[in-house]
């Protein structure tokens, strides 16, 4: 098989790093790809959002499955476009990218389906958007109701912060036309975690639950990043919470799209909360892998890929086995001075052959560039992502952060705190 991955960050790295692994793929294409993904994707010079450049080079190549990383093509059709030119794709549909692109349709359609979830009301006036924040007896969560690249959500413990929040969104229009219209969300507490799921749109094959981590300096202190690490597995998601998951979000989620006539095919990413007593609830729903939970879920899972993303494409997905999960892995991510604000590119990295020499670590590239002479050299605000396998999560941490430390560049940062919750 010739597959062809779609996105050029450090989850598409991942993802062709274990599709490059698969015996029946005889060669991985990236689109746009990275110059750190050299080692194991060719890379082809068409854009994200060039569908028909991807549609023409899908017949060139001859490519026999394509997986879309990022949301944004997804949102805008991608999957429609390449699926109407006859190509096997793993990723939703516009209308089912609705489920991450509009947080209001999102809410309406858990509703229309019990799926739990916070209590929500939705703006597209300013005014009206205030006095209902004003007259809430705790806080809220104050979200834009596009896609704002993970930044335009407003936890305000107080009607005063929200308030500020609905200015910016709405008023400042800081996130542009995602702030349109907000959704005003009852403020959830508990342990947070990430599931993830493949389906075909029918069949459900599950993966595993991570935890990342969002904020930017150790004990979730900082502003909120793209994520700073994770890890695999979450043990707040217990089996017994898992069976919840389950049978109160992701098959209801699955079957609900489909009964409306916009089947999901792809990767559900579901963000829970799960409160003290073990109740789930969604947080938001994402149709993508997420950044970086995909480098710890595929070092952590053993077997074949391939055949799960080919199920997902083609259908049939129940006659595929699920992949063998064993042990943990944790994932650290290496940022520039000044992420997420602002950060200088160019600084030479240096130790990434020595960091890559323990079997049981990949490092992938989130934001670098090859340099002039050799070698690599920052190119993003997140730059790399170092993952390691382990039996514990004790034990991957450990290897995760013995080979960050072989990596050196300029203002190099990283959190020293990943994975310690489910350690403590
Ligand atoms: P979202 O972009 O919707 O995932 O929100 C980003 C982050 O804000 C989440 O990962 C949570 O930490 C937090 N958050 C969002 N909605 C809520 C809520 N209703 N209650 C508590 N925290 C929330
Ligand atoms: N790591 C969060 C995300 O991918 O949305």
């Amino acid at each position: 098989m010739r597959v062809l991955v779609v996105g050029s960050g450090g989850r598409e790295h991942a993802l062709a790093w274990k599709i490059s692994r698969s015996p029946r793929v005889e060669e991985v294409l990236a689109a746009p790809g990275s110059d750190g993904m050299a080692d194991v994707a060719r890379r082809c010079d068409v854009a994200a959002d060039d569908f028909e450049g991807l549609a023409a080079l899908c017949r060139v190549e001859g490519v026999d499955l394509v997986v879309i990383g990022p949301e944004a093509p997804l949102a805008n059709g991608l999957a429609d476009h390449l699926r109407a030119a006859g190509f096997a794709v793993f990723g939703p549909s516009a209308a089912a990218a609705r489920l991450e692109a509009s947080k209001r349709f999102a809410k309406e359609f858990m509703q229309r389906h019990d799926i739990p979830t916070a209590d929500f009301a939705s703006f597209d006036d300013l005014e009206a958007a205030r006095a209902h924040v004003r007259g809430l007896p705790g806080g809220c969560v104050v979200k834009a109701d596009g896609l704002a690249a993970g930044k335009g959500v407003a936890v305000c413990p107080t009607p005063a912060e929200a308030e500020r929040a609905l200015e910016e969104i709405m008023g400042d229009r800081r996130f542009g036309t995602a702030g349109d219209r907000v959704v005003v969300e009852e403020l959830m507490v508990g342990e947070e975690a990430s599931y993830y799921a493949i389906t075909d749109g029918e069949h459900v094959v599950t993966l595993a639950a991570a935890q990342d981590h969002k904020r930017a300096l150790d004990g979730d202190r900082g502003e909120n990043t793209g994520g700073m690490g994770a890890y695999v597995p979450a043990p707040v998601v217990s089996e017994a919470v898992e069976k919840r998951i389950l049978e109160r979000v992701v098959h209801p989620a699955i079957r609900g799209m489909a009964k409306e006539g916009t089947p999901y095919q792809g990767v559900l990413y579901v963000g829970l909360m799960v409160d003290e007593t073990g109740e789930p609830r969604v947080v938001e729903f994402n149709v993508r892998f997420g950044d970086p939970e995909t480098q710890p879920l595929l070092v952590q899972m053993q077997g074949d890929l391939v055949p799960l993303l080919d199920g997902s494409a083609r259908g049939g997905l129940d006659r595929v086995a699920p992949p063998a999960i064993d042990g943990a892995a944790v994932c650290v991510v290496l940022t520039s001075q000044g992420y997420p604000r602002e950060f200088e590119k160019g600084r030479a990295i240096r130790g990434l052959d020595e960091a890559a020499g323990d079997p049981e670590v990949v490092v992938v590239h989130a934001g670098t560039r090859r340099a002039e002479g050799g070698g690599f050299v920052t190119a993003g605000g997140r730059v790399l992502g170092v993952t390691a396998r382990g039996e514990s999560i004790g034990e991957a941490r450990d290897r995760a952060y013995a080979a960050a430390d072989r990596i050196h560049f300029e203002g190099a940062q990283f959190r020293t705190d990943i994975a310690a919750r489910a350690l403590s």
